[in-house]
């Protein structure tokens, strides 16, 4: 993309030659630090305009966003799960904003930025699974896990990772996505079970399955295509849905309200949400399914269509209250001490 292009969609003119002083971005990713460094190595190659990025898990995200308020250091926050990123527009700590790319995307990105007054949209989705390591399971003789109540066999014992739901937004999608499928009170107990198999949790929701991959554990309890990008490197991890249905996120992207460079912020937004940046996603190893309609999903990308999938109700597990008192009850009832 061109300067021309930059100071369209910005509506700022661009720095090269003009003596102007280098325009910036402080930029919050909360996907993979692949592709992160990604977007901002293409980001930074073809606009003049510098990336100052950090790489934090959703909740870490909000807690950074929110502990900012009304004074700013970042601009916008890309990726990582929906729900953070309702609660921070709920809290009016991001901007709103009618990107004129809306009229790309897919419906349920387009539903993400409905939910959250236009102040977050969708840009990537991914069902929640996990991933296990075939050699182990055999060399152990264990059964692979087809459903969730699998999960809580014995012979399980320390075979379990799972991220801790503070810091990441995968882990609290898997209690919003068992409080969803079973009844919060079933959902915890069923927590209190799990816990028994656990031998980590971890900071980062996709940590678990690279600990699988790299015989460091037995199974990790992930988004799908976190556990496919394994197995694209090569690594001996099978991908399973589960058998009882399971949620899945609407990765989403908001600006910063009060943010100090709005114009830049508002010209990553609208690149980022192109066919043709989100199609280099599976470049950088990440198997998401795009937002604009246009992108070629990737083709190890789990077919959500092939998946039973709950109706996840975004507008109320990500709200302040619910996510609030989920995470404390999680606190207080299962608790984990969240390690790398
Ligand atoms: O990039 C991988 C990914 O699973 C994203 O799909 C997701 O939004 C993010 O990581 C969640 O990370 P965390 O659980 O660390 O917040």
């Amino acid at each position: 993309m061109t300067k021309v292009v930059i100071a369209l969609l910005g509506g700022i003119a661009a720095t090269a030659g003009t003596g102007a002083a280098a325009q910036e971005l402080n930029l919050i990713c909360s996907a993979d630090v692949v592709i992160c460094e990604r977007l901002v190595q293409e980001f930074e190659g073809s606009h003049e305009i510098d990336v100052n990025m950090v790489r934090l898990s959703s909740g870490e995200a909000y807690a950074k966003v929110r502990a900012e308020g009304r004074n700013p250091q970042t601009d916008l926050w890309w990726g990582g799960t929906g729900d953070p990123h309702l609660q921070a527009a709920a809290d009016g700590l991001t901007s709103e904003y009618e990107s004129p790319m809306l009229a790309e995307l897919q419906p349920w990105a387009v539903a993400q930025a409905e939910t959250s007054g236009y102040r977050t949209v969708g840009v990537y989705s991914g069902a929640l699974g996990w991933g296990y390591n075939t050699e182990i399971f055999e060399r152990r003789g264990l059964t692979p896990p087809a459903c969730w109540a699998d999960l809580l066999d014995p012979e399980l014992a320390g075979e379990i990772q799972l991220a801790d739901p503070n810091s990441s937004g995968t882990a609290y999608t898997a209690i919003a996505t068992l409080v969803q499928l079973m009844g919060e009170d079933e959902a915890f107990a069923y927590f209190k079970g799990l816990n028994a198999n656990v031998s980590q949790y971890t900071k980062s929701g996709s940590a678990p399955v690279k600990a699988a991959a790299r015989a460091e554990a037995g199974l990790g309890i992930v988004f799908m295509h976190d556990a496919v990008a394994q197995a694209e490197e090569g690594f001996p991890i099978a991908v399973v849905a589960p058998c009882e249905g399971t949620g899945y996120e609407i990765g989403s992207m908001s600006m910063i309200e009060g943010a100090q460079n709005p114009d830049e912020a508002t010209v990553f937004y609208d690149w980022v949400l192109s066919a043709e940046v989100q199609s280099i996603m599976p470049e950088a190893g990440s198997f998401q399914i795009p937002s604009n309609k246009a992108a070629k999903a990737p083709e190890a990308a789990p077919d959500l269509a092939d998946i039973t999938l709950i109706d996840y109700d975004f507008a109320e597990y990500g709200s302040a209250e619910r996510r609030s008192e989920l995470l404390a009850r999680w606190g207080a009832e299962i608790g984990g001490v969240a390690a790398q």
